[in-house]
């Protein structure tokens, strides 16, 4: 349905022009998408089209999910604010989060974003080691605040003056990498070069407080580091007296499929974990989860809109979705659709260099050529545009931004992996002849795809998912029925 009364679309982004930074990028910047409404994995913009959203990892558990919704609504019609007192919804939601973790991870920090939460990550590593030194990847991206950029390269500009206590180990990339995944073990061998710059670093009279990344790296284009890699980066930080913080903001909470955080997928224990954008569905809230004794070491926190009651029974909600909906184990074999989906169309696609990722973190990485490997940076940005056509919603990463990368809500389905991977293959190979046209890419190799030819027979279809009842300790007694009709979408479309 159309939008009813809101602001005509130019005046919307005349507004936006006139009165927000230029700084901050719109989606599509040519012809942005004004967004008025979102439904499970769907996003409506002003004239009522429907268009499929696969980079909204922030709505988790689908947009407007009804039982966190009303979960919102119901603490916000109660109690906002709860600064300085006690409250049920703070502590139950501590206590639920804490269990979804390893037990030496046992104490909760709430903030407002992810990009908070990793700052404390920092000054809590700082207190406890005494240490203010952090090495980072040069792939990654951990948030807006002044200590963050520093130790976010992928935004650094020309000529950035790299702080004397940041340090810049290389992306574990095996696709394009320092070491390609012809290195016969690349972990250990990416691994090395973070024991060297420990050494240098004391070399120069400098001690390592933190290392820090994703379990995946997402700003990288979805590059999933190789075994073994963070297991030996974990010793050789805490050997010289750091710790390691896992950085989930955009892994966590089941995404990755097979565990419910990522760092449990390379069998590592970290001594911090920052968790953010998907923990409330949009609704701003943010955690760090780390040891007693890091915890303790901080003698002075406080944050007014962390842990507030709305947030902590929206995160409880969330965390009600994931389980009741077994969305971890749908991120696992939807996810693995998508990425089948993709690699099967690789080999008839010049441009497809590389096919990556675990679960719902899906990365396709564009190039000229499979042998030179060049980044296609334009063309990932036509393919973009295209699949706007084609109401699809598609993100660009990497430090050439030419990796598509998807992140859906964990409500995608194996029809929409299909319909995704069906109309990018038709898409890339309009652009894959009209780049050979120009002698830009090897005539020969130009795909012909048209109607079903893409092999996505790959894509099988999962069983469904049954919905439980949401009911918790408050609602223990709860008609299982209602439960079950309240979880339903179709009572809010
Ligand atoms: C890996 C990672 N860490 C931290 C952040 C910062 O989170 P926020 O934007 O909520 O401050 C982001 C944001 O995109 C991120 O991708």
């Amino acid at each position: 349905m159309p939008e009813k009364h809101g602001v005509p679309y130019r005046q919307t982004l005349q507004m936006r022009r006139d009165y927000i930074g230029k700084s901050c990028k719109l989606h599509f910047e040519v012809a942005p998408i004004k967004i008025v409404r979102g439904s499970k994995q769907y996003l409506y913009d002003d004239t009522g089209q429907e268009f499929l959203d696969c980079v909204n990892n922030t709505s988790h558990v689908g947009h407007c999910h009804p039982h966190v919704v009303s979960a919102g609504q119901e603490q916000m019609a109660k109690l906002t604010s709860s600064f300085g007192f006690l409250n049920d919804q703070t502590a139950l939601y501590a206590k639920r989060l804490i269990s979804t973790l390893p037990e030496t991870l046992c104490v909760c920090f709430f903030v407002s974003s992810g990009s908070e939460g990793n700052d404390l990550a920092l000054r809590l590593a700082a207190s406890y080691t005494k240490r203010h030194d952090v090495i980072c990847l040069d792939g990654a991206y951990h948030g807006n605040l002044g200590t963050l950029v520093e130790i976010s390269p992928v935004r650094h500009r020309k000529n950035h003056q790299i702080k004397d206590w940041v340090h810049i180990a290389p992306t574990p990339n095996t696709y394009r990498g320092k070491l390609d995944s012809s290195a016969p073990n690349p972990g250990p061998l990416y691994a090395n070069e973070v024991r060297k710059i420990i050494q240098k670093a004391k070399q120069n009279g400098r001690e390592i407080g933190a290392f820090i990344s994703e379990p995946v790296i997402t700003a990288s284009g979805i590059v999933v580091p190789p075994e073994n890699y963070f297991a030996h980066v974990y010793n050789y930080v805490h050997e010289s007296g750091g710790v390691c913080i896992s950085d989930e903001v955009q892994c966590g909470l089941g995404r990755c499929g097979e565990h419910f955080w990522g760092f449990q997928m390379h069998n590592v224990v970290p001594d911090i974990v920052t968790i953010g954008k998907p923990i409330a569905n949009g609704y701003p809230l943010a955690a760090v989860i780390t040891t007693k004794e890091i915890a303790d070491s901080l003698t002075d926190f406080s944050s007014t809109f962390g842990g507030n009651p709305v947030a902590c029974a929206i995160g409880r909600a969330v965390l009600d979705v994931i389980e009741n909906e077994k969305l971890t184990s749908s991120a696992k074999n939807v996810g693995k659709c998508l990425k089948d989906g993709f690699k099967a169309i690789q080999h008839k696609h010049p441009m497809i260099g590389d096919v990556r990722g675990v679960g719902m973190l899906v990365g396709v990485e564009l190039v000229m050529d499979k042998t030179s490997k060049k980044p296609a940076k334009e063309s990932a940005e036509i393919l973009a545009y295209k699949l706007k056509e084609k109401k699809i919603i598609i993100g660009i990463e990497g430090a050439d931004k030419n990796v598509l990368v998807l992140l859906p809500p964990l409500c995608f389905t194996t029809d929409n992996a299909r319909f995704v991977v069906q109309n990018f293959s038709e898409a890339l190979a309009n652009i894959e002849s009209e780049a050979a046209s120009v002698g830009l890419t090897d005539r020969n190799e130009i795909p012909v795809v048209s109607g079903v030819d893409v092999p996505l027979d790959v894509i099988t279809d999962q069983p469904t998912i049954s919905v439980h009842s949401y009911s918790d300790e408050e609602e223990d007694d709860e008609d299982e029925d209602k439960a079950i009709k309240r979880a339903r979408y179709e009572e809010v479309d």
